[in-house]
């Protein structure tokens, strides 16, 4: 091991400059004003995003991003497509990149597809110079990091080969959640490091440690580590599916999902987070990570284990389909020439990604019942949009640059998204400008029942009667 250089990291590169690689990458720069930090990525359109002058445009929106990035971007942070130069000078490398669900061969609708991980790694094997520490930023199933160590110790792609150069290879899963990422970052309930290397370890903890107190800093073995990721997503979808099946059975039988809520969250063993019933989790990872924990416990044989997680999924969907089977039951059983609106199309609030929105599902069972949709979202760009319905040319679909502007002449909105804004809209004019009888279904409960109902409209509301 080349120790000069390991005990004195200054460089570090992260490939992936996604919704993790770009924010986490953001904190540690700002953190740490002395480290050299270069985020690459191969999609160059997004490093050139990553770069742009009028920071509202960032590719990844974030509460608090933008001053981070305004600070510390060409001081020691850079973003760039440099990827085989930046391993090069790189003393630390995360891997951040993609691992969605394999879309075909072994293991599909339900295994990671490690391909972008096999070809960092890849990567990394022949540009890497000297002793190296690689980070597994991105979730992963349990034993990946034997895969990238067989990669790394076994390519013959070096390009130098009088050079020896070595690995340390390290588990160090991200837990933020977007819309709150500045935050959880800056200020993490906990970071978990995996690994057998205790000098790569107390490296990675000692940059943690700039801003994490150290008593928050667990370190594990690295399947601990790999698997303690996917298990923290189980049981966070888990709550969710769960409160979500109770909302059912509160419509059924008068009782109030917000008052049960109440009542269950204030035993301290429960606990009051992460209990609001809604249209089903979205995002790029619930969904992916159960099901890579599926998979895997059915490669160990273990499969009652997996049926009892894959059932968390399975709520969710279900969850989706009562929603939008609802709607068109209230509707007079057809959508056939109504206008509905959609508010809100990212996955929560304050994030512009729409990676698996319950809006995405919803919106599509209404299109097969022919009904027009009006989208509204103050975050989510028209083609973003518009690029989910690819399918779907000849439907009615348009996107307006307000909920107003939406509402015109349609017969129902749908709250989906979680914004603060829409408990503020003008109701009343929205009112006014659609047909009657007006519908509004809030999916996420938040808004004001009473006021909504007084304004006229019909309205209904997740969870209770
Ligand atoms: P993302 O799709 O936003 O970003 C991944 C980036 O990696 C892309 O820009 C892609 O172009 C780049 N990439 C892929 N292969 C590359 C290569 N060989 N060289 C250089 N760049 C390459 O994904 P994300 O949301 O940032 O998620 C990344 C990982 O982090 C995933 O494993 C995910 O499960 C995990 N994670 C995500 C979140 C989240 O909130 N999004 C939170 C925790 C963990
Ligand atoms: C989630 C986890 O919270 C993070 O810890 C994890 O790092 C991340 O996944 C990941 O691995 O990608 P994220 O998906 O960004 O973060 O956002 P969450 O706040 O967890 O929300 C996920 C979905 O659940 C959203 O659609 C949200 O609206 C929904 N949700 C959340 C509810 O319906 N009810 C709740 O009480 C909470």
């Amino acid at each position: 091991m080349n120790i000069t250089k390991t005990s004195n990291i200054k460089n570090i590169c992260c490939i992936g400059a996604g919704y993790v690689g770009g924010p986490t990458m953001a904190v540690i720069a700002a953190n740490c004003p002395d480290l050299i930090i270069n985020v690459v990525d191969i999609n160059i359109d997004r490093i050139n995003s990553w770069n742009i002058d009028d920071l509202s445009k960032l590719p990844v929106f974030e509460p608090g991003l933008k001053d981070i990035v305004e600070k510390c971007r060409g001081k020691n942070l850079f973003f760039s497509s440099n990827v085989e130069e930046n391993i090069a000078n790189a003393d630390i490398i995360f891997i951040s990149v993609n691992t969605p669900t394999k879309t075909k061969g072994i293991g599909a609708g339900y295994a990671s597809d490690l391909k972008w991980i096999e070809s960092s790694t890849r990567t990394i094997a022949k540009f890497a110079r000297n002793h190296t520490i690689v980070v597994e930023k991105s979730t992963l199933p349990v034993k990946t990091a034997e895969t990238i160590k067989n990669i790394l110790l076994s390519s013959d792609e070096s390009l130098d080969k009088n050079v020896k150069k070595t690995f340390s290879i390290l588990s160090n899963p991200e837990f933020l959640a977007e819309g709150s990422a500045i935050n959880d970052l800056q200020n993490p309930d906990r970071v978990l490091i995996g690994g057998d290397d205790n000098y790569a370890i107390n490296l990675l903890v000692n940059i943690y440690e700039k801003w994490v107190d150290t008593k928050k800093i667990i370190t594990t073995n690295l399947w601990s580590s790999e698997l303690s990721k996917l298990v923290a997503n189980a049981f966070l979808a888990q709550r969710i599916s769960s409160v979500n099946s109770i909302s059912a059975l509160c419509e059924s039988t008068g009782a109030n999902i917000q008052e049960v809520k109440e009542a269950i969250g204030s035993d301290t063993r429960i606990g009051n987070k992460f209990l609001n019933a809604g249209p089903g989790f979205g995002g790029s990872c619930f969904k992916k990570d159960i099901l890579n924990l599926v998979y895997l416990c059915r490669y160990y044989g273990l499969n009652e284990v997996a049926a009892y997680w894959e059932q968390i999924v399975q709520i969710n969907l279900w969850q989706q389909k009562r929603i939008s089977a609802l709607v068109i039951k209230n509707l007079f059983g057809t959508l056939s020439n109504k206008k509905l609106v959609i508010l809100g199309f990212s996955f929560k609030a304050n994030t512009n990604d729409t990676r698996e929105s319950p809006s995405i599902n919803i919106s599509k069972e209404f299109l097969k019942e022919g009904a027009e949709l009006n989208f509204y979202d103050p975050k989510v760009e028209k083609k973003q949009i518009l690029r989910e319905f690819d399918d779907f040319k000849d439907s009615k679909i348009s996107v307006s640059k307000s909920a107003l502007g939406a509402a015109e002449g349609a017969d129902a909105v749908l709250v989906m998204t979680d914004w603060e804004d829409f408990k503020y809209l003008d109701w009343i004019s929205i009112y006014k400008v659609m047909r009657k009888p007006a519908w509004v279904f809030d999916t996420r409960i938040c808004l004001n029942r009473e006021e909504i109902s007084n304004i006229g409209f019909n309205i209904w509301t997740l969870g209770r009667i």
